[in-house]
């Protein structure tokens, strides 16, 4: 029996979401829209099946596929990165950085991180995490927030002060490209492992828009596989290292990244893989292969950088004025003396998605930011060039300037829906209904 027979009132829900994303612009930057390959390989019976361990080294029979399949996964991330090895299991974003930080770390060791308003993802460290109990967590920050670079000099003195065994880069609302080299070089100095949270912008590493960690001396990288790469949610952790045999713990040297890393991911935090998803990560990085996806990064990042300079246009003041990667950071108190959680929910009141956001230092409670966050990648993926991010600037300065202006917001929320639907879903061309 079908799902909309067994189910209907939750293949209604199901129903409401597709004409959800397909009459809005998503501006959300942590999301996208996968091909209908990966939806296809979520939704296979590779979910009947448990895979503790690793390929050639499980605890159950009958791995035939599953082996060959997560192998797959593995060598294709590996090309896509650079990188000696990949454990391709992790269930998300954070668990990837758990079993990153658990691999390297005794209980009480240090971290050098990037300051949660200038950018750092929740993961590394804030107070309400698990994390932030279990390692010691120390900061930096940009030097200036008018141009967004990370002030090294400040880096390297707590580096060398507080001695952290782990110097992380990485975050979810910041739009600069960072010096890669000087972060793994002051990390070297203090004898930390150099780690990169690549999350937000794995896919346009993948697609050769952005510079590789890996060649700026780098020696981890953890990531979520379903933000700019494309592919299902999850997690992925990649390092440079020997692989050796996971069911023996080793000695905690760089070169051993790759087994500590496996042993901190299964049985450190997890139990079995899930196999489904393992499978749509093989499809996904398969696409992050091809030239097209090369030419999807490079769409992605010149629609952040043309939408910036049209909403700096029109008065929306920019943290780092502009971007280099597919995000951008608006301070919306000072731009329009709006807060962030007004400014996101006007703008859903006309069809464009996205989520209010801590600006650097903010005055403002998180709750209640003075900042929104936007990004391109799934408006990208739907097709729109530079002339659309015109328009969605536009939008976005019509809609704030008329906040208190309810008939006016319905109307353009139909102008928005009849714009919209001109851009094609990846899953609208499949004919099937998920
Ligand atoms: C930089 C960064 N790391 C980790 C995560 C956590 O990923 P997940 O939501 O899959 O746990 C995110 C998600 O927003 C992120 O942006």
């Amino acid at each position: 029996m079908s799902l909309r027979t067994s189910e209907p009132d939750l293949y209604r829900l199901l129903e409401g979401e597709i004409t959800r994303q397909r009459e809005g612009i998503e501006l959300i930057p942590s999301e996208n829209y996968v091909s209908v390959a990966v939806l296809e390989a979520m939704g296979t019976v590779f979910t009947n099946k448990y895979s503790e361990g690793f390929p050639r080294k499980r605890y159950y029979g009958g791995q035939e596929f599953t082996d060959q399949i997560e192998q797959i996964a593995i060598d294709r991330a590996k090309k896509l990165f650079r990188c000696d090895h990949a454990n391709v299991q992790p269930y998300s974003g954070a668990i990837a950085n758990m079993a990153a930080f658990s691999s390297w770390l005794e209980l009480g060791d240090t971290i050098l991180g990037m300051d949660l308003s200038h950018g750092g993802h929740l993961t590394h460290g804030h107070p309400l995490t698990l994390m932030a109990t279990m390692y010691r967590f120390v900061r930096y920050k940009m030097k200036d927030t008018e141009t967004g670079e990370i002030d090294y000099d400040q880096l390297r003195a707590v580096a060398k002060k507080e001695r952290p065994k782990i110097v992380l880069a990485g975050f979810s609302a910041y739009p600069r490209e960072l010096n890669y080299a000087r972060i793994a070089e002051i990390a070297k100095e203090v004898d930390a492992i150099a780690v990169m949270d690549i999350a937000h912008i794995a896919g346009l590493i993948a697609g050769g828009v952005l510079e590789n960690p890996f060649d700026h001396g780098f020696d981890m990288c953890t990531t979520t596989t379903h933000k700019t790469l494309r592919g299902p949610r999850g997690g992925m952790i990649l390092t440079r290292g020997i692989a050796g045999n996971p069911l023996k713990q080793p000695e905690k040297k760089r070169e051993n990244l790759p087994t500590l890393v496996d042993r901190a991911v299964f049985p450190g935090v997890q139990g079995g893989p899930i196999m489904n998803i393992v499978f749509a990560k093989a499809v996904a990085f398969g696409e992050a292969l091809q030239p097209e996806f090369a030419e999807y990064a490079r769409q992605v990042v010149k629609n952040a950088k043309h939408l910036a300079k049209h909403l700096m246009k029109r008065g929306f003041k920019l943290i780092t004025n502009g971007t280099d990667n597919h995000l951008m950071l608006v301070d919306m108190m000072s731009s329009f003396q709006m807060k962030g959680k007004q400014a996101e929910s006007v703008l859903d009141q006309i069809g464009l998605t996205l989520n209010k956001n801590v600006i650097p230092d903010d005055p403002l409670p998180p709750y209640d930011p003075s900042g929104i966050r936007l990004g391109t990648p799934a408006v990208t993926t739907r097709g729109m060039k530079e002339q659309d991010m015109e328009t969605i600037a536009d939008w976005m300065y019509r809609a704030v300037t008329h906040a208190n202006d309810s008939t006016y917001l319905t109307k353009m929320s139909a102008e928005v829906r009849e714009y919209c639907i001109r851009f094609k879903l990846p899953s609208d061309s499949s004919g099937s209904d998920v």
